[in-house]
């Protein structure tokens, strides 16, 4: 009887198979699922939001079966300490997780980019300025593509928090960000990662323009002794989830 629970719970959550069971269509996502567009204490979303409601197109076909990803990630682009000479100064970490959609279901070739500031807190990058020193062994770009099961991972350097200008004395906690293009165009997502026990999560207005405090708490990786490499680099996993299929499944009459 568990063996044949066991069976029925890997077919349930099996993985996609793209040519036969792409959906056709994904979920609407209900208002307040993601941060307000316009957040009054992130200031400048007040100059960025839109001013109308938003208008739904429908899902054809060009949202539903792209993005096409093959060869376009290249081994070793999801390591972001080996793109110079020399390696970037920082503590050295491993993040990792798996793509799931809402359903819980695996998403393999799902196509997973980050960028971040350096040790110091500094994005190679015109516009930032701050006076935490330039790394010239780190660019802060990576990008990786999901395997079989759902699985990516990164190695790169724990990034420092960092002053900006949104009101007196503002912080952001240190972050990643993450965007990914599931096995849809409709699956696009665009987030943060945090790490655990941040003093700064309080006083920043984009964590907590997240209003949920469980879907704040989903932004927060895991500290992993299991997964960290003895020696070498310690671990961290962020598990992801992305728009499942529009329609409900209909469970199969016994
Ligand atoms: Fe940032």
């Amino acid at each position: 009887m568990t063996e044949q629970l066991e069976n029925t719970k890997i077919v349930e959550h099996g993985i996609y198979d793209p040519l036969t069971e792409t959906p056709t269509s994904y979920k609407r996502e209900p208002e307040g699922a993601h941060p307000p567009m316009d957040f009054e204490a992130y200031k400048s979303t007040a100059l960025r939001h839109p001013k109308q409601p938003l208008v739904y197109l429908p899902q054809a076909i060009t949202e539903i079966t792209g993005p096409q990803l093959s060869g376009l990630v290249k081994e070793g682009d999801n390591d972001l300490t080996i793109q110079h000479d020399g390696e970037p100064i920082g503590e050295r970490i491993t993040v990792s997780g798996r793509v799931f959609d809402t359903e819980g279901k695996p998403l393999r070739d799902t196509l997973v980019e980050i960028w971040q500031a350096n040790a110091a807190g500094r994005y190679l990058h015109k516009w930032d300025r701050w006076p935490a020193p330039l790394d010239p062994n780190f660019s802060g770009a990576g990008r990786t593509v999901s395997d079989r099961e759902g699985h990516y991972t990164f190695t790169t350097i724990k990034p420092g928090p960092y002053p900006w200008g949104n009101h007196h004395n503002a912080w952001r906690p240190a972050h990643i960000h993450f965007s990914l293009l599931g096995r849809a165009f409709a699956q696009r997502l665009v987030t943060q990662m945090y790490f655990p026990g941040d003093v700064f999560f309080p006083y920043d207005p984009i964590f907590n323009s997240v209003r949920d405090p469980e879907a704040r708490e989903r932004m927060i990786s895991c500290f992993s002794i299991h997964e960290t490499v003895p020696n070498w680099a310690a671990a961290y996993e962020f598990d992801i989830y992305l728009r499942g299929p529009g329609q409900t499944p209909f469970e199969e009459a016994f």
